[in-house]
C-alpha cells in the first residue's frame, strides 16, 4: 500500500514509459520519483523483454538501474538519445522547471539537452505559478567558491532579485560533493521574475558550472496525484 504521495510519482513514472519505445536510448533521471521509472522500466525490461539502452544522470541511478537489469551505457557511447525521462523539483506553465534538488543538476541537464525529448514526472505539488520558492541549485566549482558565491550574490543585487540568500550545502558538516566533484549553492529567491535571463547570467559567473534553471527543455509533464490520477501536460 503506497503513500499518497508515493502513489503520485508511481502514477507519474507508469505514465511516462508508455513514451519508451523498442530501442531507445533513454536518459534516466536522479530522485526518487525518477526512481519509480527506473524500476518500472526495469520491469518492462526483465518481463516484456524490451531493450533499451539507459544514460543515467548519477552514480546512485547508474546502480539501481544495473540492479534491475537495465543496459547501462555512458552518454559518450550514446551519443544522443531519443528520451529521457527525469523528476524535477519545481514546474511552471510554460514546463520550465528547477532541478537539483537532488544535487544531479549538471549531469541531468547535459542528458536532457542531449535527447530529442525530455519528459518530466513529478507529483502535483511541484507545480508553481512562477519558479523560485524552491532554492535554486547551481553548482560551483571548489576553488575560490566563496568567491564564486560574492560574485553570485552581486550580480542577484544588480538584478534586483528579492531575497538573496545564498547558502552553500552541507552534507552533515562538510560541504556537500557532486558527481563531478563540486560543490553545491542554494539560492533563496522566493521568486524568478525572469527565469530564462536569470539562467543565463549564473552561468557567466566564473566558477559557476551549471544552473537547476530548465529553460525550454521540458516537453512533457506528466502530474500524478495522491488518488492514483495522471495529467499530462505539453
Ligand atoms: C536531482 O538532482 C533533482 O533534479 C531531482 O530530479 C529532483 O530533486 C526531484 O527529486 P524527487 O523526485 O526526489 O522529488
Amino acid at each position: 500500500e503506497l503513500s499518497p504521495i508515493d502513489q503520485a510519482k508511481f502514477v507519474a513514472a507508469k505514465k511516462a514509459v508508455e513514451y519508451v519505445e523498442d530501442g531507445m536510448r533513454v536518459g534516466l533521471g536522479t530522485g526518487s520519483t525518477a526512481a519509480w521509472m527506473v524500476r518500472c522500466l526495469g520491469e518492462m525490461v526483465r518481463e516484456d523483454g524490451l531493450r533499451i539502452k539507459g544514460v543515467p544522470t548519477s552514480t546512485r541511478t547508474a546502480a539501481l538501474a544495473q540492479e534491475l537489469g537495465i543496459d547501462v551505457v555512458s552518454l559518450d557511447e550514446a551519443k544522443w538519445l531519443d528520451l529521457t525521462i527525469d523528476g524535477a523539483d519545481e514546474f511552471d506553465g510554460e514546463l520550465n522547471l528547477i532541478k537539483g534538488g537532488g544535487g544531479a543538476l549538471l549531469q541531468e541537464k547535459i542528458v536532457a539537452t542531449a535527447s530529442d525529448q525530455m519528459i518530466v514526472i513529478a507529483d502535483v505539488g511541484k507545480e508553481v505559478e512562477s519558479l523560485g520558492h524552491f532554492p535554486l541549485p547551481i553548482e560551483v566549482i571548489p576553488f575560490g567558491w566563496q568567491t564564486t558565491r560574492a560574485l553570485v550574490e552581486e550580480m542577484l543585487v544588480s538584478m534586483d532579485v528579492l531575497g538573496r540568500d545564498v547558502t552553500l550545502r552541507m552534507s552533515g558538516d562538510r560541504p556537500y560533493v557532486t558527481d563531478e566533484g563540486n560543490h553545491i549553492l542554494d539560492l533563496h529567491l522566493g521568486r524568478i521574475g525572469n527565469p530564462r535571463q536569470l539562467s543565463m547570467v549564473l552561468n557567466q559567473v566564473p566558477g559557476v558550472v551549471e544552473n537547476g534553471l530548465f529553460i525550454d527543455i521540458c516537453d512533457i509533464v506528466c502530474v500524478g496525484y495522491g488518488d492514483g490520477r495522471v495529467e499530462v501536460r505539453d
